[in-house]
């Protein structure tokens, strides 16, 4: 049988690691809802757009034409044929996506798309909201997290730039999940139905044989 695995959590808490382990392990498809949300918000500042306008930013929502790798192996994004990748994970997508991410315009937008690639099954997505909105009947939930100094230590490793300080990084954290969990437009909360897993004390594998042990188990 082929699932749907949703498996959300804050930022650094290791998701996209341990979400393309596990699509790799069960032979799946990989879904990085983040980066679509990231994808759109490097379109609106691109556009010109202010994204602290939430007017401005709903009256585009659906204008930014997203393509999506699902290989595990090759997660790649394009914007308007654009290749993203990179550029996403820069500072300056990374300071305003939360002011876009919280527009429910941009999040109907985003959400119906992801309905479609999520289609079928056989895929684990990761994001925030994936086991409370996006796909609220999934059969493996997961909700990852870890402490806020091990997230911040994660993320300052993969950004290895001697010029931002562990200190910057979980500043940065600190504020982007504040904004997350707050926000009226799914917040990022985690769902009744979903299994916790604090990966602070646990390796990549451990966490990724977690998740394929549910998996196993509701299959
Ligand atoms: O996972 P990642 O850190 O790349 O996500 C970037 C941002 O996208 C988050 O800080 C959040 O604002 C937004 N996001 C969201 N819902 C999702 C996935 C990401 O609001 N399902």
């Amino acid at each position: 049988m082929t699932l749907i695995i949703a498996m959300d959590g804050p930022s650094g808490s290791g998701k996209s690691s341990a979400a393309k382990g596990v699509a790799r392990r069960l032979g799946y498809r990989y879904l990085d809802t983040g980066a679509m949300y990231r994808a759109i918000t490097w379109w609106m500042l691109e556009q010109g757009v202010d994204v602290e306008d939430a007017a401005a930013v709903a009256a585009r929502a659906d204008e930014a034409l997203i393509e999506m790798s699902t290989d595990p192996d090759a997660p790649g994004i394009r914007v308007g044929g654009v290749d993203v990748s990179g550029p996403i994970r820069g500072r300056e997508v990374t300071g305003a996506v939360s002011a876009v991410s919280r527009v429910p315009e941009v999040r109907a937008s985003l959400v119906a798309r992801q309905r479609e690639i999520m289609a079928g099954g056989g895929i684990v997505a990761e994001g925030r909201d994936i086991g409370t909105v996006v796909a609220p009947d999934a059969p493996v939930k997961v909700f990852l997290t870890a402490s806020e100094e091990a997230r911040a230590l994660r993320r300052a490793r993969e950004i290895a730039d001697p010029a931002v300080s562990v200190e910057a990084t979980l500043a940065d954290q600190a504020r982007r999940d504040r904004l997350d969990s707050t926000r009226t437009a799914s917040p990022l909360t985690k769902a009744d139905d979903a299994v916790e897993i604090d990966s602070t004390e646990l390796g990549l594998d451990e966490v990724i044989d977690a998740v394929v042990r549910l998996v196993k188990e509701r299959a």
